[in-house]
């Protein structure tokens, strides 16, 4: 390719030619945010801005007076500043105990030695005379040789050195200055915080991950432990350090490339001029090739993608899968696993699908319905997949209207209220009404891997009808709940009626492939064991009776801990609890049912080691029992950190291996 890119003496080099050539550069400067993106887009990138700190003052800087106090009883020898914007901190802080001419007088009394040009300048501008200057690239090094072949000819030996510190301290120099015989103070002017919105670098920690971004700038040491901090804390870093050999890594300096390294992170870029400019420009000229290079050797390594990390078939029968087996009560291999929800807004592929189209087309497009689960699925290494639908979509044959309020969830119209309501309630024909689920089926079963189930899945009937009464979510389901006790006639009508749509329905997903089915009672955990005897338990029962006896049936329901006796005998093959429940209580209380469950979805807000942790313990409740399905105690919530998600599969695939 020829090299038409701006040279890297010339860092602002005229209009962009070729330059980064549309790459998508990620920057973690602050101060000179807005700078660097300019450069960067100048140099023909599209920056990408992840502030990565923030100076932050320190209020009353207890240690720049005492300094100060030091300084004019001449008890300081040398005093070495290592930044402009720390010098100028120093000096103001400084100010607010002393007169500004005494200072000035002290320190022209003693040896001054700045680091660079920027501390020179504001020196010269405060009026303090500079005895000392460092060479380029103004490290630590530079500044102990200035220092001992100054014409000065400072000694080290019992001199009393104060350091202004720039953020993190410099260990390095004082080290080195200590091991000379000074006695060092150090002077801290301002630290480097995490910035107070953390969203942008997150976003871009994310572009990174989901490999979107392609170049990463560092502009200080601070910014690449910031980093690795949050990413730390959010769950993130193993997926974003399994992205960074796709990248490429460029760094300002020889500091913040150390500190890189011992991150563990290899520096591809370090310019000659340890400049922003320089950083920029030469980072411009050598990215895209090094990136066509190493993506391509990344390409020819690795044959096959994601899928590859699902676990290894012994057979392709998916009757002998381990979830399979598991819904059996079969022993198995390992622990079969799989979340609810793992198709959802928690993962960016997800989220970016659901920018072109809206969550009810989603659901409507066979295609992209089927893509979805299979990509959630695969993503994860599940051990089952879910089809990607939703449990309302049945409302609409039913004559009612539904539609998803963004933000606000779902929302019924044409509500049921009266036994009048329930009257014009459609019967449902799902094969004509619901033909895309059906399709949906199809193609997942197609595309989907042969020895991973596909589950379908329906309300059930309580949980359905809560929707159809109340148009939406609600707390405490008054609605439903009063047409239930006021008009119990109405209630069973409209039950039955649901009952027979949903046997329908979920026979017909069966038929298109599913080899597994969820019935979804959500919300039934409102009700005392005695309702839910009298209102639901026969129509759950009716259901579930007309279903194939060969497909396993995980009988789903939250906040049931009181009703488990009552939804065994509706008879379904797995039960499926919250994270309400001792697991373990539930295996010693209905000895042959298989349960699905029970991981509190919050646990993976938290780390990957504290994910192991809670998932290490419920396998141990388990015990090793046969017929257990892990899976959260609820949906996988959106804003999980999807390394979490991944962390939990592979502990649980680890921590339960068997084979
Ligand atoms: O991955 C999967 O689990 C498959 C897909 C699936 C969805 N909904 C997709 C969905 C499944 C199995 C459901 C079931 C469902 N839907 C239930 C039962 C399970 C549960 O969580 O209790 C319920 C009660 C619903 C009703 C529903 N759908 C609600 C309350 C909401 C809004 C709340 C929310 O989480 O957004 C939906 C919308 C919905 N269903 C989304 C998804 C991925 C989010 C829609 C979006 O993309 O904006």
């Amino acid at each position: 390719m020829a090299k038409t890119v701006p040279s890297s003496t010339d860092p602002n080099g005229g209009s962009p030619r070729r330059g980064f050539g549309g790459l998508r550069v990620l920057s973690f400067e602050s101060r000179l945010a807005a700078d660097t993106a300019r450069l960067i887009r100048k140099a023909g990138g599209v920056p990408i801005e992840a502030p990565a700190l923030q100076e932050v003052p320190i209020g009353r800087n207890e240690e720049a007076f005492a300094f100060a106090t030091e300084l004019l009883a001449g008890h300081v020898d040398v005093v070495i500043f290592t930044t402009g914007v720390g010098t100028r901190g120093l000096f103001k802080a400084m100010e607010t105990t002393a007169p500004r001419e005494d200072l000035i007088a002290a320190l022209s009394r003693v040896a001054t030695v700045a680091r660079g040009p920027k501390p020179v300048a504001v020196l010269r501008e405060i009026g303090v005379p500079v005895t000392v200057k460092a060479a380029e690239p103004n490290t630590w090094r530079e500044v102990v040789t200035a220092i001992e072949e100054s014409p000065q000819a400072i000694t080290m030996k019992g001199a009393r050195v104060a350091v202004q510190e720039y953020g993190a301290s410099n260990r390095a120099l004082v080290d080195e200055l200590e091991s000379r015989g000074a006695i060092v103070t150090a002077v801290p002017v301002y630290r480097w915080a995490l910035p107070e919105d953390l969203f942008p670098l997150l976003d871009g920690a994310r572009q990174v991950i989901d490999r979107t971004a392609d170049v990463l700038l560092f502009t200080s040491a601070s910014q690449a432990r910031n980093l690795v901090t949050v990413l730390g804390e959010r769950g993130l870093e193993t997926a974003f350090r399994e992205a960074l050999p796709e990248v490429v890594v460029a760094s300002v300096g020889p500091v913040c490339s150390e500190t890189l390294a011992s991150l563990g992170f290899d520096v591809d870029v370090e310019p000659e001029t340890h400049k922003l400019g320089s950083l920029i420009a030469r980072t411009a000229e050598v990215a895209g090739e090094m990136l066509i290079e190493r993506r391509s050797r990344l390409r020819e390594s690795r044959p096959v993608t994601t899928a590859a990390r699902a676990t290894t078939p012994t057979t392709t029968d998916v009757n002998d899968s381990p979830f399979m087996k598991a819904c059996r009560g079969e022993p198995t291999d390992y622990t079969p696993v799989w979340l609810m929800r793992q198709a959802g807004r928690y993962m960016q592929e997800y989220r970016e699908v659901r920018s072109r189209i809206s969550f009810l087309e989603l659901c409507k497009k066979p295609d992209l319905a089927a893509e979805v689960t299979v990509h959630a699925a695969r993503r994860i290494d599940a051990d089952a997949a879910i089809i990607f639908s939703d449990i309302l979509l049945i409302v609409e044959p039913m004559g009612l209207g539904l539609d998803y309020v963004h933000g606000d969830g779902p929302s019924i119209s044409r509500v049921v209220r009266a036994a009048r309501d329930v009257d014009r309630l459609l019967e449902v024909e799902p094969e004509e009404s619901l033909s895309f689920v059906f399709e949906a089926i199809r193609r997942t079963r197609a595309e989907l891997e042969e020895h991973i189930p596909l589950l379908g899945f329906s309300g059930a009937p309580f949980t359905l009808a809560s929707y159809i009464v109340e148009g939406g979510g609600s707390r405490n389901y008054t609605l439903t709940k009063s047409l239930m006790y006021q008009d119990e006639g109405a209630w069973h009508a409209m039950m039955s009626l649901i009952a027979r749509a949903v046997t329908k329905y979920l026979c017909a997903q069966v038929q298109a492939g599913a080899q597994a089915l969820q019935l979804f009672d959500s919300w039934v955990g409102c009700l005392s064991p005695g309702d839910y005897e009298r209102y639901v338990l026969p129509h759950t029962k009716a259901v579930l009776e007309g279903l194939p006896t060969d497909v396993p049936v995980i009988h789903f329901g939250s906040d049931t801990a009181t009703l488990l006796d009552l939804c065994v005998q509706a008879g379904s093959s797995v039960l499926g609890v919250d994270h309400r429940v001792a697991i373990g209580d539930v295996f010693e209380r209905f000895p042959g049912v298989a349960v699905q469950g029970n991981l509190d979805p919050v646990v993976l807000f938290t780390n990957p080691d504290i994910v192991r942790e809670h998932a290490k313990r419920l396998l141990d409740e388990v015990g090793g029992r046969p017929g257990h399905i892990f899976n959260l105690g609820h949906g996988v919530l959106p804003a999980t950190p999807v390394d979490n998600v991944i962390a939990l599969i592979d502990a649980v695939h680890e921590l339960s291996s068997r084979g």
